[in-house]
């Protein structure tokens, strides 16, 4: 009966999103090869995961509207990471303990089943006070990578132990991982004074969790947030890694100007006690205006952490709501650890995608463009040689009217991104501070209809933000500070 219910509520949000998909794949700014829902509305990226020769990605989605609703799990997977199938909607919030939404969660993979763990919310009325909703951990699994069915007896993590300074509220987004012969998940939390933490459990069949201990917690006065969102425990090469999204880190100059921040912490994790030993400061792994819950995978076959964020912030301004869809997922990235820092590069793999390439190798003077180097989907390439410049100006998305423009300064050390003249809806600058390497300024530019992801010096910071200019915005000028030596490799995509 259950089983049913769910099969009816999947079958009924597919044939809903059939009919929208027709008029949101018309929008111009659909993206042409970031992972988006069919229409409607999406955000964090769920089940980041290898299953049976494919990478799966799901995600939180609301297939009735363009607007955050009762969150269902999107799907859809690739054997490369560059191209990206549909597959049918995998969770429906249908049982007395998701009712209210299957909000994010994780995946893995055992005995040949794919498991899917996520967080069952139910909203509760609290107008007399108290709590105001009950959120636990619930498990559905498959044995084809398509089908999922919720297990009996769900949810599988029902309460937080009483004695500990947790609030039991706010309890979610379980992220798991395999270490020896035990199951662990890292699940986002709260403590009585309203500051963010994680605890873990241990299981050893993902149907019975014990819990651990409290992972990971701010420090008395510490600037981290109110609630830490979609933790992830991540082994990148030889370091260990908290990366996690908390909710309400106040503004520190020109840093954590979003709404929420996605960052880590480096560290070491004892799997006797269940701590992780943080070392160092909280830092994010995102400069731009849009860049929040990323989740990581694993991937064993090549050695190498992955990770993908929703390429959006909360409570901004999504003019595409209008044409029946709301979201995206970033490119896919590959991290790695230097000098204390997360370095997020892109995949490889999406050297795929490239139609066309062109190369141009010139000293720039003054303004410049180049006939065959502009466009709105495309990866661009630019090596600027600084040592007889003061810095430069790249503008991006370029039209009579419009602009999105990329600057840097050698004295400052600032790199900016000003989307003021973007086009629709949405304005501002952001800006991180990073120093030439011998002089030269690295960037590896991803552009895809409404949305650019900025890579600096082998993606020691990175900057992602939606814009929305108008169809006509192809143009892209380089404008030196000085003359520097520069080497531009344009791909179509
Ligand atoms: C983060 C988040 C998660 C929650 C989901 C609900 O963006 O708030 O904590 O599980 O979104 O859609």
């Amino acid at each position: 009966m259950k089983k049913l219910k769910h099969t009816e509520a999947l079958l009924k949000a597919e044939k809903f999103q059939q009919k929208m998909e027709k008029i949101a794949q018309n929008d111009y700014w659909r993206p042409q090869y970031h992972i988006a829902a069919p229409a409607n509305w999406i955000n964090d990226p769920n089940g980041f995961c290898f299953y049976k020769g494919e990478y799966h990605l799901f995600y939180q989605y609301h297939p009735y509207s363009s607007q955050w609703g009762p969150m269902h799990w999107g799907h859809v997977a690739s054997k490369d990471l560059a191209d990206w199938e549909h597959r049918p909607i995998a969770l429906a919030p249908t049982d007395e303990y998701d009712k209210d939404g299957c909000f994010s969660g994780s995946a893995i993979e055992n005995d040949g089943k794919l498991y899917l763990l996520y967080t069952g919310h139910v909203d509760l009325d609290n107008s007399n006070g108290g709590n105001d909703r009950i959120e636990t951990q619930c498990l559905a699994v498959s044995d084809d990578g398509k089908h999922f069915e919720k297990v009996e007896n769900n949810p599988v993590i029902k309460a937080l132990p009483e004695n500990l300074n947790i609030r039991t509220e706010h309890f979610r987004d379980p992220k798991v991982w395999k270490h020896g012969d035990y199951f662990y998940t890292v699940v986002g939390a709260q403590t009585k004074e309203e500051t963010g933490q994680v605890v873990v459990y241990k299981s050893k069949d993902l149907y019975n969790w014990k819990f651990l201990n409290i992972m990971a917690a701010s420090n008395d006065g510490e600037n981290v947030g109110f609630m830490w969102e979609c933790p992830n425990f991540a082994q990148i090469d030889d370091y260990e890694a908290l990366i996690f999204s908390p909710q309400g880190v106040k503004p520190e100059g020109n840093k954590f100007l979003n709404v929420h921040q996605s960052g880590f912490f480096l560290g070491k994790m004892d799997y006797q006690t269940g701590v992780f030993a943080r070392e160092g400061k909280f830092d994010i792994l995102d400069y731009g205006f849009d860049f929040y819950a990323p989740q990581i995978m694993q991937d064993e076959k090549n050695n190498r952490c992955l990770m993908i964020a929703w390429l959006d912030m909360w409570e901004s301004n999504m003019p595409e709501q209008e044409n029946h869809w709301a979201g995206m997922m970033s490119i896919p990235r590959v991290l790695k650890v230097e000098n204390n820092m997360i370095y997020s590069k892109p995949a490889d793999e999406l050297s795929k995608l490239h139609k066309s390439k062109v190369h141009h190798e010139q000293i720039i003077k003054e303004a410049t463009s180049f006939d065959d180097v502009n466009g709105d989907c495309y990866q661009l390439d630019i090596d600027f040689d600084l040592e007889k410049a003061q810095g430069f100006i790249l503008k991006l998305r370029v039209s009579n009217t419009e602009e999105t423009v990329i600057s840097y300064d050698k004295d400052t050390k600032i790199f900016k991104l000003n989307r003021d003249k973007s086009g629709c809806g949405v304005k501002g600058e952001r800006e991180v501070s990073i120093e030439p390497v011998r002089e030269k300024m690295n960037l590896q530019i991803f552009s895809d209809r409404s949305s650019l992801e900025i890579f600096i010096n082998g993606g020691k910071r990175v900057l992602s933000s939606r814009i929305y200019p108008s169809k006509e915005a192809k143009g892209i000028v380089f404008i030196p500070n000085g003359n520097i030596k520069t080497n531009v490799d344009f791909y179509e995509i």
